[in-house]
C-alpha cells in the first residue's frame, strides 16, 4: 500500500500534484497542496485504482513536497526521513 502527506512547509503552491492527481490532492484555504482523502493525516492508503495518478503527482512535484510511504505518517511528514 502506499501512503502519502503533503509537506506543507516545502509546497510551493505550483499545482502540479491537482492537475496529476484531482481525486487526491487540492489546496487548502491558505493555497497549499493537502492530500484530501484522509485530511492529510498520511493514515489512509491511497486507493489502488489511483496509485497511477499519485504516482505522477509525486514525480512532478518540484519541492519533493509529496511524501511517500508503505505505511502510516502519523501527521509528520518527516517521520520517514
Ligand atoms: Fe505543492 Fe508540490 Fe503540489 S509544490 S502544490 S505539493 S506539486
Amino acid at each position: 500500500a502506499i501512503f502519502t502527506i503533503v509537506d506543507k512547509d516545502t509546497c510551493i503552491a505550483c499545482g502540479a500534484c491537482s492537475l496529476a492527481a484531482p481525486d487526491l490532492f487540492d489546496y487548502d484555504e491558505e493555497g497549499l497542496s493537502e492530500y484530501v482523502p484522509d485530511d492529510n493525516t498520511g493514515m489512509s492508503a491511497v486507493p489502488e485504482e489511483k496509485e497511477d495518478d499519485f504516482l505522477d503527482a509525486y514525480e512532478e512535484c518540484p519541492s519533493s513536497s509529496i511524501k511517500y510511504a508503505n505505511e502510516p505518517f502519523h501527521r509528520d511528514p518527516l517521520r520517514f526521513e
